[in-house]
């Protein structure tokens, strides 16, 4: 039996190679893309994802969700993607289209169709997801869980405190983790394990297919900018963490923690705030993912990659 899921993505680069893995692997249902504002604004967020599925013949429809975060004023991360949000490759003009429904109206309407079915994979900022939720809470019947690229319990990346995906929308954050629905946090801590060596990049490189050299040519782009804002030897696919921990729970090691999302406007606005010590007597609703098989999850996704 398929694994039902929504992708809810801000392509941006590892955004959009979880795309390729979501939509490709035999285990999952991919019911539809959804996509938020976050490492460009929404037009070129969306853009870029029209430009992949065109690009890698993927037949999903995508559905463009929220331009701002609930709140606070939107920002983007152009100084790691880029301007278009996917800077690298060139894109042909893409022959696909967004749907007219809007991506909140179709969480919801899709997650009324099941009983705790439906994987949400979010893998931006959580505007989307919060919205879906407060607009009709009836959703939660059908969904299964939330598994998420987003947060840390250690150092964040767009503040000292706070990684990007919950800074951008902290609020939307508050309302997924206050959920009640089982959340797994995807964060920085174990998405740092992905770096994409030059050795992994050689083996997709010898896929020698159009979709290989599309994933190249974006990570040539994105280990630039990580060397030059972080200072890092190879740059990480978060996102494609969060998918593949769906596919196969295996890959991951996780805790579960009480989790609280800081909505104080202040050096940690936007931190996932991790009890590893239970001091604060909260009930534990986060599963925090800890340890990545690095092995096998390259394994899964250069597998999946010459599917295409
Ligand atoms: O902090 C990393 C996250 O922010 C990733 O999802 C990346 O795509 C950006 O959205
Ligand atoms: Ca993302």
């Amino acid at each position: 039996m398929k694994t039902k899921i929504i992708l809810d993505v801000d392509p941006g680069h590892d955004d959009a190679v979880a795309i390729l893995l979501a939509a490709k692997h035999e285990s999952l249902d991919l019911r539809g893309i959804t996509v938020v504002a976050g490492n460009q604004v929404l037009e070129k967020t969306v853009q870029n994802t029209l430009n992949m599925c065109s690009m890698a013949e993927i037949d999903v429809p995508v559905y463009a969700g929220q331009a701002s975060p609930l709140f606070r004023d939107q920002e983007v991360a152009a100084n790691i993607h880029g301007e278009s949000g996917l800077d690298g490759p060139q894109f042909p003009e893409s022959t696909k289209q967004v749907e007219a429904q809007g991506a909140v109206d179709f969480i919801i309407e899709e997650c009324l169709k099941y009983d705790k079915e439906l994987v949400l994979i979010p893998t931006g900022p959580l505007t989307n997801i919060a919205l879906a939720l407060i607009k009709e809470p009836r959703i939660k019947k059908g969904i299964k869980e939330i598994v998420l690229m987003g947060g840390a319990y250690g150092l964040g990346n767009h503040t000292p405190s706070a990684e990007f995906n919950i800074y951008v929308d902290p609020e939307a954050a508050h309302v997924v983790f206050e959920s009640g629905l089982p959340v797994t946090m995807v964060g920085l801590d174990l998405t740092h394990q992905a770096k994409a060596y030059p050795h992994v990049v050689e083996r997709i490189k010898q896929i020698n297919s159009p979709v290989a050299k599309v994933v190249v040519e974006l990570l040539e782009f994105f280990g630039f900018t990580y060397e030059r804002v972080f200072g890092f030897e190879a740059p990480p696919l978060h996102d494609v963490c969060a998918v593949a921990y769906v596919i196969d729970r295996s890959l991951i090691k996780t805790r579960k923690l009480p989790v609280v999302i800081d909505t104080n406007k202040g050096p940690c606005y936007g931190r996932t705030v991790c009890d590893f010590y239970g001091v604060t007597g909260k009930p534990a609703n986060v599963d925090v993912a800890l340890e990545l098989d690095q092995d096998r999850f390259w394994d899964l996704l250069i597998e999946t990659l010459q599917k295409y």
